[in-house]
Order: C-alpha cells, then structure tokens, then sequence
C-alpha cells in the first residue's frame, strides 16, 4: 500500500489495534430524507465528535459538513438510482477522483451488486476504479450491497462471496452485513482486506445493535459503518458512545449499554 493510502487510511481506522467507528449518511441519495436524516447539518455537528470516520456524498459534505470535524471523510462516489426508479442496483460511478480528493475525502466507496443482473457492470467499475485509486494514493471502500434483497444479508455463503470478489477486484477495505452463523468465514474471505459491517434496517432494541458489533469484532471485523442503527436511535450520541467502547475498548454489549443508557 503507497504511504498516501497509509495516511488515509489512519485518518479512517483509528487506535490499536486500529479500527473505525464510522457513521454512514449516505442513505438520502437513493432513498431521500428518511427518518432521522432529515437535517444532515444538525445530524453532524452533533455526532460529529464520536466518530471515526463518516460516510456520505459530496452534496451533503460541501453543504452541512464542517471542515474542522475532524472525522475521516469516506466519500460515496456511486449512485443514481433510487428507489422510485426500476432498479436500486443499476449504479453508475457519480464523482471523479479528481473531484473527490478536491473535497477532501479520505477514501471513496462504491456499491458491487454481486448476483444481480448488474454484478458485472459494478465488478467492473470497481475493479478499474481501484487501479485508479492506486494512481493517486487514495484508498477505496467496497460496499457489498444487496439491493432490495435482503435475505441474501444472513447467508455466510453470499457474504464470502461478495467479500472475495471485492478483495480480489482491489478494495482496501470492504463493508459487508453482519451473519450469525459463519462470519469468521467471511472476514477470512476477505484475505487480509479491513472489513467493517452495516448496521441494516433499525434493530427493535439497542443491545441486538451493541452484541451485533460486539459478535463482528470478536470475528475479526474492523468497525461498524452503520447508519439507521444509529440516527434512527431515540439517542444516537449514547449509541455511538457504546459502539466505541466495544470496537475500541473491547467493551461488552451489555457492559457498554449499561454504561450509556442510564
Ligand atoms: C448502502 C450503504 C449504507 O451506507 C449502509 O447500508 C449502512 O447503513 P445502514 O447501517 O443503515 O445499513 O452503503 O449501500
């Protein structure tokens, strides 16, 4: 890895060992101003602070983010399709890298879409965006996404799947969704590659979300990118605060809660 994707990288991945509670706000691009996203100027300056990293897109960055936040900026650069259109999986890259590390960002991210009509289409901008992003030292985040099917979310098989291909393609690092069973194997598919996981839809009770992430560390996993698990939450800095315990105190869940929810 060159020295610039180094330092990038440990604008993102935090500690020792270094890991990233990273916030992702990404959502409104495909799915508009849900619940919880609604202000994304508010929604920063307030969260700001617990966190690691953010994930979002250049329109919300240059309008509601402040320069000094200090949080590793991992920047969304693939999209345009939302959930009014025909297919929430025929993404296309949005910005340039040129553009991206004008505005700062840290890394940027694209969605792969492995077993649906667009697997090739999104393996393929991910694989020649990572030669560029060797080009210019900046390190690339690979979103195994599902698309509006989410049952494929809890099989080991499909996750190892979609990790290695993004491995082998050349992410630096890899979002994936959190397994019960089998996810050692998934992080082992990722041969190396940081891996961090999605929260998914809002869980019905804040330990499901804090064991979630406790269960990932433990498997291996580098941090959480979680988004609705976290601003969806009646308390989202409690939240945050509990989730950095246990990725960077290797906090119990129920010791974590205990210890933010009085
Ligand atoms: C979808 C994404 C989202 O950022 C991701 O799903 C994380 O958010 P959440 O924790 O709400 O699932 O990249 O492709």
């Amino acid at each position: 890895m060159s020295f610039g994707k180094k330092i990038r990288m440990s604008r993102i991945f935090r500690g020792e060992p270094a890991r990233t509670v990273m916030l992702a706000l990404d959502h409104g691009m495909a799915l508009g101003p849900m619940k919880g996203i609604e202000r994304p100027r508010e929604l920063l300056n307030s969260v700001g602070k617990y966190v690691d990293s953010i994930m979002l897109n250049k329109g919300i960055l240059t309008n509601c983010g402040d320069p000094s936040l200090g949080a590793g900026v991992v920047l969304r650069i693939s999209g345009a399709s939302t959930i009014a259109g025909p297919d929430l999986t025929a993404e296309r890259i949005t910005t340039t890298l040129e553009s991206a590390i004008r505005l700062g960002a840290d890394a940027v991210a694209v969605s792969i879409f492995v077993g649906t009509p667009n697997e090739h289409a999104s393996i393929e901008a991910l694989s020649l965006l990572a030669d560029e992003c060797d080009r210019f030292g900046i390190p690339l985040l690979a979103v195994t996404a599902l698309g509006k099917d989410r049952e494929k979310g809890f099989d080991p098989r499909y996750l190892a799947l979609a990790v290695r291909v993004a491995a082998e393609m050349g992410a630096d690092m890899i979002k994936t969704y959190f397994c019960e069973d089998g996810f050692e194997k998934v992080i082992e598919s990722a041969a190396g590659i940081p891996v961090v996981i999605a929260g998914g839809p809002k869980m019905d009770n804040d330990i499901s979300v804090l064991e979630t992430a406790q269960k990932a560390v433990k498997s291996g996993c580098r941090g959480v990118d979680m988004g609705r698990n976290v601003w969806q939450n009646e308390d989202p800095i409690a939240m945050l605060k509990a989730l950095r315990a246990i990725i960077h105190e290797n906090a119990s869940a129920k010791d974590a809660l205990l210890q933010y929810w009085k």
